[in-house]
Formats: C-alpha cells, sequence, structure tokens
C-alpha cells in the first residue's frame, strides 16, 4: 500500500514539474472564482468596517450589516442545493468515498442552519428593533467552528488532500473520457463543473466559519481577528493551489464532445438516409447499348444507361433506372429475384443466383421470387443479366444538402450551442440549437432553442442547385470530414456547407466574446472559418486523404456500438452497400440524427463532421462539437470595489 502510494506520489510528481506550462491567461474568471473572490473581498470589507473598527453604529446595525451582507452574496452566487451528480465522477474513487459525508454534511450545515438562520433573523428583525436571536445565533456559531460533528475546518484539509494533493482530478480526466456516452458532456466539462461544486463546498465552509466569527466578536465573546486573519491566508493559500492545479487539468482534459449509438436506432430520431444514390439494379446487356447487341461482357459497361426493354423480359416487370448505370458486373446467368415492397426505399431485397451465390439477406420473399434467365443468341452471343449500379435521380432519391447558412442571432447575443443533422423536405440541414451567452461563459439554459431550418422546398421559386442546395451524383459524392477550431476567445455562432470542388465542405462562423459580462464584441466583426485543403494540396501533409468503407453493411444491422473512425482532413464518398451483403440497395454512411448538445449548454468552440462506424459496416455521418475553453479563466477575479 504505502509503495503503491509513493509510486504514484511520484508519477504525479513528476507529472507536475513537466506540465509547469503556463497557458495564456485572459480576462475574465469563471463563475466559482468569480463568486469566491467576491466573497473574500466581502468578508474583508465588513472586518475592517464594522468588526475590527471602533464605529459608531450600534450592535444590532453592524449584525445587520453581517447578516444582510452574506445574505445578498448567497442569493446572487451560490447554489444551496447539494446535487450528487455533480461529483459523480468521483464515485469509483477511494480518496472520495473518505471524503463524501463530510462534503454532504458541509452543505446541509450551510442549507438548514446558516442560510436558515439568516433568513429568520433578516424577516423578523429590523436593525432598529433589538431582536436578533442571540441565542440561536451563538449556538450556530458554536456549531460551526468547533462542533465535532460538522468539522468543517478539519472537511478543508481534507479536500486539500484527498483531491489536490492525490491527483484526484488527474485521475477523474480518463474517467469522464469514458463516460462521454452517457454524460452528454465533453470531458472538459466534467472537470470543470467538479472544480466548481469542490470551489463551492469550500467556499460554504469558509462562508460559515468567517460568519461566525463575526458573529462571536459582535457578541463580546471573544477577539477572533487573529483566527480570522489566518483563516482566510489559509483559504486564499488554497484558492491558489488549487487554480494553478485546475488550469493544468483543464488544458489535458478533451473539449469534444460527439453522440454514441443510442440502443435503438430509429429513422428519423437517430439517423437519416440519403435514398437511393447508388444502388444495385439488374439489367441485360442487351439493353445496355444503344444497339441491342450483345457482344460484350458485363464489365464493360461501367457508364452507360438503359436503351429499351427487349422482348418486355424481366426489364418490364421492375421499374426502370432511368438515370445513369454504372460498374456493371457478371455474377450468374440465372437468378431469383425476391422485389421489395413499391414503397421502400430497395428495389430488391435478395437476389439468389443458380451457383448458389445470394446477393443480400435471404428471408422469406413475401411477394414472391421471379426467375430471371439469361439467353443465348445465334450459340456465340450471350446476352446476360448484369449486376450494375443504378444513379437515378428521382421522388424516391433523396441526396440533397442545404448550403444555405444556419446562424444564431448574434444581433440578441445568441450563440451556436449544439448541431444535429435533419431532413426536411427531402433536404439534409445541419440544425444549430442556440442559446444567450451570460456573464462568465455560462448559457441561459432556459433560453436555448433548436432554431427551425429554412424551410423551402427543391421547386421553390428562385431555389436553385449550387447556390442553395446541393445535389449529390455518382460523380460529386464527396463529403469533406473536419473538426474546425475557432480562435481562442471566440465562439461559434453559425455553420453552413459550401462545394469546394465537388466536395461538401463545412463551414462556421466565429464571433469574439467578452468572458466577463458576456457580450458578443462586435457582432459584424464575426468572420467563416474552414479547412481549404483538397486532395490537390501540395503542402506538406495538408492533403486531404480519402476514407473508405471495406464492404460496408446497412450500418443499423450492427449489434455492437460505433467508434470514431475518421481524422480530421479527409472525406469520404457516399456509396452503394457491400453487394453480397445487401444487394448494394442502401446508401451509406447514414447521417446521424441525434442532437450533440453539452449538458448544461455551454459555448462552443468548435464543430465538426466525423465518421463514426465498425468494421464491414457503413456507420455514420456526425456531428461533433468542442466547448469553450474554461481553462484560460480559473484564475482569482478583479473584483469591483467596496459598496
Ligand atoms: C471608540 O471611539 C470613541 C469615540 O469615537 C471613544 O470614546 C472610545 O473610547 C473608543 N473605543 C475604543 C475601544 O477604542
Ligand atoms: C484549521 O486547520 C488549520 C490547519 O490547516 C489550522 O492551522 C487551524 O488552526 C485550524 N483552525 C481551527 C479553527 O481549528
Ligand atoms: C484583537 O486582536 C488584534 C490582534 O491580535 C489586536 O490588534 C486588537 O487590539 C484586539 N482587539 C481587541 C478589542 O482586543
Ligand atoms: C434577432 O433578435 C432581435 C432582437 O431580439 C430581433 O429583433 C430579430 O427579429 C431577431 N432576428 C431573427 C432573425 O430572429
Ligand atoms: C433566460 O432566458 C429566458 C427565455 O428567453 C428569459 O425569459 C430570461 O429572462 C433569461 N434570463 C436571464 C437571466 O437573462
Ligand atoms: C469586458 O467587459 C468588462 C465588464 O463589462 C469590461 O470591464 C471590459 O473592459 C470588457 N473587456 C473588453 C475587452 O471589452
Amino acid at each position: 500500500m504505502k509503495t503503491t502510494k509513493c509510486i504514484l506520489c511520484a508519477l504525479f510528481c513528476t507529472f507536475l514539474m513537466h506540465s509547469n506550462v503556463q497557458s495564456s491567461r485572459h480576462e475574465g474568471s469563471t463563475d466559482p472564482d468569480y463568486a469566491r473572490s467576491t466573497y473574500i473581498q466581502l468578508e474583508r470589507n465588513l472586518w475592517e468596517k464594522y468588526i475590527d473598527k471602533n464605529t459608531t453604529l450600534t450592535r444590532n446595525e453592524r449584525l445587520y450589516k453581517i447578516f444582510n451582507q452574506h445574505f445578498m452574496f448567497i442569493q446572487q452566487h451560490v447554489d444551496q442545493n447539494y446535487n450528487d451528480e455533480d461529483f459523480k465522477i468521483l464515485s469509483r474513487y477511494y480518496e472520495w468515498n473518505n471524503l463524501e459525508s463530510d462534503v454532504k454534511s458541509i452543505h446541509s450545515l450551510f442549507k438548514d442552519n446558516f442560510v436558515n438562520r439568516l433568513t429568520k433573523d433578516l424577516e423578523t428583525n429590523d436593525f432598529r428593533s433589538n431582536g436578533f436571536d442571540e441565542r440561536a445565533n451563538l449556538d450556530l456559531a458554536e456549531t460551526v467552528i468547533s462542533d465535532p460533528l460538522w468539522p468543517i475546518n478539519a472537511t478543508l484539509n481534507k479536500i486539500e488532500i484527498n483531491i489536490y494533493q492525490q491527483g484526484l482530478y488527474y485521475k477523474a480526466i480518463s474517467e469522464a473520457s469514458i463516460t462521454l456516452c452517457t454524460a452528454q458532456r465533453s470531458p472538459q466539462q466534467v472537470l470543470y463543473q467538479l472544480y466548481n461544486a469542490i470551489t463551492m463546498t469550500e467556499l460554504k465552509g469558509y462562508a460559515m466559519m468567517q460568519f461566525s466569527y463575526m458573529l462571536l466578536k459582535t457578541y463580546g465573546r471573544g477577539n477572533y481577528t487573529q483566527e480570522s486573519l489566518l483563516m482566510r491566508k489559509n483559504f486564499e493559500r488554497r484558492a491558489t493551489k488549487a487554480q494553478e492545479l485546475m488550469q493544468k487539468v483543464l488544458e489535458r482534459a478533451d473539449r469534444s464532445l460527439w453522440r454514441c449509438d443510442p440502443n435503438t436506432h430509429k429513422e428519423g430520431s437517430s439517423y437519416l438516409q440519403i435514398t437511393r444514390l447508388l444502388q444495385g439494379y439488374i439489367e441485360n446487356e442487351v439493353d445496355l447499348n444503344r444497339d441491342g447487341g450483345c457482344w460484350e461482357t458485363c464489365s464493360h459497361y461501367q457508364l452507360t444507361e438503359s436503351h429499351g426493354c427487349f422482348k418486355d423480359l424481366y426489364c418490364a416487370k421492375q421499374p426502370k433506372c432511368s438515370g445513369k448505370l454504372l460498374f456493371c458486373t457478371f455474377v450468374d446467368s440465372d437468378m431469383w429475384v425476391c422485389p421489395a415492397a413499391p414503397n421502400s426505399d430497395r428495389r430488391y431485397e435478395y437476389i439468389e443466383y443458380e451457383n448458389g451465390r445470394t446477393l443480400g439477406e435471404k428471408k422469406y420473399c413475401t411477394r414472391g421470387t421471379t426467375k430471371v434467365d439469361s439467353w443465348w443468341r445465334y450459340l456465340f452471343w450471350h446476352c446476360s443479366y448484369c449486376f450494375c449500379i443504378c444513379d437515378e435521380q428521382g421522388k424516391k432519391s433523396d441526396r440533397f444538402f442545404n448550403l444555405r447558412p444556419a446562424l444564431s442571432n448574434i444581433s440578441d447575443n445568441m450563440i451556436v450551442t449544439g448541431l444535429k443533422f435533419t431532413k426536411q423536405n427531402r433536404i439534409i440541414h445541419l440544425q444549430i440549437q442556440e442559446g444567450q451567452l451570460m456573464e462568465r461563459g455560462r448559457v441561459n439554459a432556459t433560453s436555448t432553442r433548436w432554431v427551425p431550418v429554412d424551410d423551402y422546398t427543391l421547386l421553390d421559386k428562385g431555389v436553385r442547385d449550387g447556390r442553395d442546395f446541393h445535389t449529390l451524383a455518382w460523380d460529386r459524392r464527396e463529403v469533406d470530414l473536419d473538426d474546425l477550431t475557432a480562435p481562442s476567445g471566440h465562439v461559434v455562432t453559425g455553420v453552413k456547407f459550401r462545394i469546394v470542388g465537388r466536395h461538401l465542405n463545412l463551414e462556421m462562423r466565429v464571433s469574439e466574446i467578452n468572458f466577463s459580462n458576456g457580450r458578443i464584441i462586435e457582432p459584424e466583426k464575426s468572420f467563416w472559418i474552414s479547412n481549404d485543403n483538397t486532395e490537390q494540396s501540395t503542402q506538406n501533409g495538408n492533403r486531404r486523404t480519402e476514407i473508405t468503407l471495406k464492404s460496408p453493411d446497412v450500418p443499423v444491422r450492427s449489434k455492437a456500438k460505433s467508434l470514431p473512425i475518421s481524422q480530421p482532413n479527409t472525406y469520404i464518398k457516399f456509396t452503394n452497400t457491400d453487394m453480397g451483403k445487401d444487394a448494394a440497395q442502401t446508401t451509406v454512411p447514414y447521417l446521424d440524427a441525434q442532437d450533440v448538445v453539452n449538458s448544461p449548454p455551454v459555448p462552443l468552440e468548435g464543430v465538426g463532421v466525423f465518421l463514426k462506424g465498425l468494421d464491414g459496416y457503413g456507420g455514420f455521418i456526425s456531428p461533433r462539437i468542442k466547448t469553450f475553453d474554461y481553462g484560460p479563466y480559473v484564475q482569482a477575479a478583479q473584483t469591483p470595489k467596496d459598496s
């Protein structure tokens, strides 16, 4: 046990020494830092002006000051409730189990005794009357300072030892990455919430101690000036230590957030499809050329179209592919075809060849199979049924991407807090959630909403392909996969797709913010960011590379959950599923339709699209967000001068 501890400590200390990087500090402080600085200022001010000093105020007037200022501070800065969720990430750790009940008791003493006492005395007493409940107040002060059942000072020391000195925050980083899927918070957000919770615990304990010293002194039960000074010094030393530690921890914690697969997939809510972009299709060679000949092999036909329907054979029994026919191959001469339902996006359920090969999943064929046989012409020429890929536009083929921007209302101080793919009028949109930015990097949670997507249709007057939307086809079906990051101090205020070459390419709008007051600085100076690299980029290492899918099956058939596959600066082509697994009937990848939002909502410093999936499946193109970096703001606040 002892040796393990030493090794851990040694590791941890080396870690600290090597990680002595001072990230650049920004103007402003986070909420917990701000609350702490504000309270220290308030408490020092009370001591200096009303407690230590010989004033002309009566005792009740001084008590009123103490009570009222504490009450106001709590109203503005302190959440009185203890929230188990805040500490959940620590539940696995011995150091926390050792601490949890003490932390809880600080919170309950604060809420049930301290705040209660403040409220009661302020309600029933007016500082001119003489009714502060001296007995009850002194009881509270004694409890806070010396009741062994409520060991506040000891708990503060314990927090320092267990959390700061044992590197518990560092351990929590890896835990936070594991819980990403269930928590819907980026690892940095988990750590930041934890920092917030622990800081507020310490602050509650500290405020009760100072308050008690003030009461005892005001009631003439001792001097306490020394105790108060010592307590403050200790508290400030701990705060600095906690901040330095947290800065390093936050720098290490990942800020990206994406959605794992749901337990059950549902089209429309958990995923979307591009339909019938490229789809397996059976056609006889005789109809693949203008002359009605059978002189070639199937693989001769790599880009053609259907030129007729010879003698109304099988071609007359299936809906024709009136677009391009691509990549034809020969499998076997004779087959049984199981057609899909007329309202399905598929053409076939499966195809079974006489040689035993089956394309797609063979199951009971509800509409009955059709026998399809190739034939000989004059003994020399075989008119074979080929297996081709059909690229046909039409009512059944949803293959459109919105190119109009999705913007948060920056004139109303709204910023982007989340993303999801949606399909509207057959067009895929990247929809944004917006929320109102507030002081110190907070977002007003009740103000968030999914900004309705532009409700145009393909046929609306003035709507143009290439400007308002993009149409995929066999020769333009690439999607760039990128993660975009805003310059420090900027947040995302819009997204859109544009076309670069033949590729769909993500862009984001960013705006600079004032962290302290939560305002967008000069909204009109917002600008767009993108990754302009292409396959042809010549600069070293910047060339965009392709991600290919190997024998992809329908993504939702996978039993296991998808994992991120793509790196940024890559692209993927929409394609058909594997011929053997699915008779090439489905377009993949799918699009992830789940909303990607941090809980609680936070500003974003980046957005991206990436591919998640599993080997042998088509996967999902998913949005990814990067939560705002709170690290540079973990620092003591410049508090306003005393009132
Ligand atoms: C406080 O000040 C008053 C006059 O302002 C003085 O009479 C009194 O002695 C002082 N008390 C102390 C303890 O300094
Ligand atoms: C609180 O703990 C510190 C040790 O960190 C100690 O120096 C101080 O005297 C304690 N204060 C009280 C009131 O027990
Ligand atoms: C309280 O203690 C401080 C510092 O020890 C001392 O300066 C001050 O005079 C004392 N006040 C009273 C009223 O005893
Ligand atoms: C943006 O907010 C402003 C101020 O609230 C409002 O007047 C305006 O209509 C909003 N714009 C949009 C596009 O919603
Ligand atoms: C938060 O947003 C709601 C809804 O827009 C609004 O009514 C409320 O005033 C906002 N709160 C603050 C503190 O701005
Ligand atoms: C940010 O807002 C604070 C508070 O309103 C202000 O004091 C500060 O000057 C602002 N900073 C910038 C860079 O505008």
